[in-house]
Formats: structure tokens, sequence, C-alpha cells
């Protein structure tokens, strides 16, 4: 498989770690690899592949002999160094919220709509950590009776705020436990012991960005103007690994056997849904790898369709695992046809 020269920006967060991670477990075909960060990481020795590699700041000039960028730092500055990367003919696959609405960017999840990577123009926006957990099984049930609506509620955990959600759970728990004043910078609450309705900002209707994230992004990936999606998002005190209940209501009757059988064989799913042993999807159990985990399947009780719950490792399969699946799709299109560059 030919080789592509990649660089990651962000590499010192939460996802630009995990990216790392993820490109050798999978063995991508890297030619180059450039580390790319903000100035307090430069000079940083990282060891990828038995390699040691050196962190550099990120410029406008980064981007020289890159064919791969796998983005992985805020909107804002996403919206800096994409621009620049694009006019260098790199092709950025960008994990940020900046450009997934825009109508020349696909917005991918490779086991649900891999052909629209071939209509990028530059950027490839990687889709929310829970949408992408979300629609796993949703695109699945949406095979077997069209999907009119969709009500999620989800659960989510504090590394969905990068690093530094990360450490304020675990600064809190243990300043609890040294009876010390607990520090609130990361959220806009304290987090241990506690859930809090509120990820992102809130909108104008009353839903926050992180709940309109849901309803849109859903959408533009199932090509469904019309799918009806309302979503409560939560904070909740889980380090890695986020939960959606769902109440999906379908055209027609879909049984729990089917959707079992169906979701059984669906990549990048595992059925764990065993109540007579207690057994269901649980954030622990889901961390650090790549399913996502799907179960309490029943019918619902309030209408035509189906109450399923499921859990994901949002920073690998809800961003970096997804983002080196789209580099994956880019380079086997650039296999089969020479002429075109990833
Ligand atoms: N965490 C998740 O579960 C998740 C899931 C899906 C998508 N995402 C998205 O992925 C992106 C990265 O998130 P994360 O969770 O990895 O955040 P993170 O842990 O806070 O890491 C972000 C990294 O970006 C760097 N950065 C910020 N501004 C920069 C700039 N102007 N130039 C160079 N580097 C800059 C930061 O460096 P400093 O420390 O110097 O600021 C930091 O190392 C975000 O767009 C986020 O919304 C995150």
């Amino acid at each position: 498989m030919k080789k592509v020269n990649v660089a990651i920006l962000g590499v010192m967060g939460s996802v630009g770690t995990e990216i790392l991670k993820v490109l050798e477990e999978r063995k991508f075909p890297v030619d180059n690899l450039k580390l790319l960060a903000s100035k307090k990481y430069a000079g940083r020795e990282i060891i990828w592949n038995s390699l040691k590699y050196v962190v550099e700041e990120v410029t406008k000039d980064s981007f020289d002999d890159v064919d791969i960028l796998l983005s992985a730092v805020p909107s804002e500055a996403s919206k800096i160094y994409t621009p620049i990367a694009v006019e260098k003919g790199v092709v950025v696959i960008d994990n940020s919220s900046a450009y997934r609405y825009d109508e020349n960017v696909p917005l991918v999840i490779p086991e649900i709509n891999p052909e629209d990577v071939e209509t990028h123009e530059g950027i490839i926006a990687n889709p929310n950590c829970s949408t992408i957990i979300a629609l796993l099984p949703l695109s699945e049930i949406n095979k077997l009776s069209l999907i009119k609506r969709i009500i999620a509620s989800t659960y989510q955990a504090a590394s969905g705020a990068g690093n530094k959600g990360m450490e304020e759970l675990e600064r809190q728990t243990k300043d609890y436990a040294n009876e010390k004043e607990l520090e609130v910078k990361a959220f806009h609450h304290q987090i241990l012991h506690n859930v809090i309705p509120q990820v992102d900002n809130f909108t104008e209707n009353g839903y926050t960005k992180e709940e309109m994230k849901m309803v849109n992004e859903s959408r533009k990936i199932l090509h469904n103007k019309n799918i009806n999606i309302s979503c409560t998002s939560v904070r909740v005190p889980v380090l890695r690994s986020h939960s959606v209940s769902m109440i999906v209501e379908t055209e027609d009757d879909v049984s729990v056997e089917k959707a079992k059988e169906l979701l059984s064989k669906s990549k990048g799913i595992k059925i764990v849904d065993d109540i007579e042993r207690n057994i269901y999807p649980m954030p622990k159990d889901s961390s650090n790898q790549d399913l996502v985990f799907v179960g309490r399947i029943r019918k619902d009780l309030s209408g035509n369709g189906l109450n399923l719950w499921c859990c994901g490792d949002q920073i690998r399969k809800g961003a970096a695992t997804n983002a080196v699946q789209i580099a994956e799709l880019l380079v086997s299109s650039s296999n089969e046809s020479s002429d075109r560059s990833c």
C-alpha cells in the first residue's frame, strides 16, 4: 500500500495522543510523520513505532510535504491552520466542529457513509463524538425500517472536554479524599459526585451546541433532513466513554429479535445484552477499545419503535479511530486511482 506523509496537529492533547496510538495499532502506511503542537510542547520527544520524534511548534510553514493532516485542536485553532494546509494541497481530517456544516465538507463515519469521502475538496470532518456512537446502531436500525424520530439522552465522560476535563475529575477526586476545597475550572459546576445537564454553551432555542450537533450532524450523515431528533446532553463523573440512551421511532414495527440479529452482524458494534445475568453496556467496559457496545434493546412501550442504550470510547471511535479510518479510506481510494491525490 502506498505510504503517505502524515502530520498530527494537537498531538499532545487527548485526541492527538490517541491518534498516534491508533496509527501504530492499525499499521497505517506512514512515510514521514510530523508531530505538531503549541509552543509549550515544542522539543518534546515521543517514541512512535520504536522511532524517536520531536514535537514541533505549528507554524504556517508546517504543512509542506504533508499529504494528510489529522487535526485535533479546538475549532478556533482549526480555522487558522486548516485553510493554510488545504492551500498547500494537504487533505485535512478535522476533529473539531469548525467545518462540519459546510456543504463541500463531508462528515464521515466509515461504517455508514464511506462514499462521502470522495466528495471532499480538501477537508473531511470527523463528526461529533456522541453522534458517532449513537449513529452506529441507529444507521443499522434505519436499514430495517426508516427512522422517523429519535429522542436521545447522552451521559458524557469528563474526557469529552479534553485533557483538562479528565484532570479536573481526577483532581477533585483526590482533593475530596484529602478534605480539600474542590476547584472548578473545566466545567460550569463541580463534576465529582454530580451530573451537569449542560455540555458546551446554550443556543437561542434552549438546547446546547452539543445537543444541536446530534440533531444536525445525524441528518447530514444519514442524508435525511426529515428525521426528527431531540437530545439532552449531560456531563457525568466518568473518566472515559460516553453513553447514550435512545428512543427510536420507526416507520414500521421492528422486532427486538430482528434488531439484535442485524446489530450482531454490524461492523463496529458489539451486542452486550443479557439482562438475565445483569449484563449491559457500561463505560468502564467500553473504554480503551473501538467497538460501540449496544444493549438494553427493548420495545418502546409508548410507540412504534425500540429503546436502546449504548456506550463507546469517545476519544477512540468518537474521534481518533474514526479519523484514522477516514485516512485509510483516502489511502485506499488513492491506491485505486493513481492520478488522484489523497
Ligand atoms: N476529547 C474528546 O472526547 C473529543 C471527541 C471528539 C472530538 N474532539 C475534538 O477534538 C479536538 C481536540 O480535543 P481534545 O479533547 O484532544 O482537547 P485537548 O486535550 O484540550 O487537546 C487540544 C490540544 O490542542 C492544542 N492547541 C490548542 N490551540 C492550539 C493552537 N492554536 N496551536 C497549536 N495547538 C493548539 C492544545 O495545546 P495547549 O495545551 O497548548 O492549549 C492541546 O494540546 C477538539 O476540537 C475537540 O472538540 C474531542
